[in-house]
């Protein structure tokens, strides 16, 4: 696998705080570099998440909010097109156009193993958390017949546990970032499950 270690632990300009995207202008660009309709998918449901745990659990105003879902929605914009530089290149891109240091260093964390930059905040810290266990909790809905209806947390830890499912998903990174919140990994599966099933 390429080495993706963005050697880098500060990102974009602190004059352009404040800064964003509109969600519009943000599927635009992921209409132009992802191709992958599932791929596509999986950064809307973390962008869902992302906003849904400002707004709840953060007690974030709106424009916080909105960064927080920017960052989700954008994550992984550069995966398809670019897989050995991943990361690097949205970030470069999201410098390029001014947008706030704070979104653009949320994406820059959400995989410390292999970018090498560490969440420090709490949005830093809910995308890591976010990103591998969506990814695992929407491959369970798509094997249920009900899909996440009645989906059970004891179900998604059954899936979390046997290896050969979905095994693209890194449960190491899975249990690395719950182990750096003070929610539970039942806390966060709940939450997944009730705020994601209604993304598409
Ligand atoms: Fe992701």
């Amino acid at each position: 696998m390429a080495n993706r270690k963005l050697n880098r632990n500060s990102f974009g300009d602190p004059k352009n705080a404040g800064r964003l995207m509109t969600t519009d202008e943000a599927l635009a660009l992921l209409n132009e570099w992802v191709p992958n309709e599932r791929l596509r998918l999986h950064m809307k449901q973390v962008a869902a998440l992302m906003k849904a745990w400002a707004l709840e659990k953060e007690n974030a105003d709106a424009q916080t909010a909105a960064k927080w879902e920017l960052a989700g929605l954008l994550h992984d914009a550069d995966w398809e097109k670019f897989p050995d530089d991943h990361c690097r290149i949205i970030i470069e891109e999201l410098e390029r156009r001014n947008i706030d240091p704070e979104v653009i260093r949320c994406i820059a964390c959400h995989g410390p193993r292999i970018f090498g930059v560490e969440p420090v905040t709490p949005m830093e810290k809910m995308i890591y958390a976010f990103d591998e266990l969506s990814g695992l909790i929407h491959a369970y809905s798509l094997m249920r017949p009900e899909g996440y209806e009645g989906m059970e947390i004891k179900g998604v830890k059954k899936r979390l546990k046997e290896k050969s499912f979905a095994a693209g998903v890194n449960r190491e990174d899975i249990y690395d970032a719950v182990s750096r919140l003070s929610v539970s990994l039942d806390e966060l599966i709940d939450f997944i499950i009730s705020r994601q099933k209604t993304v598409c």
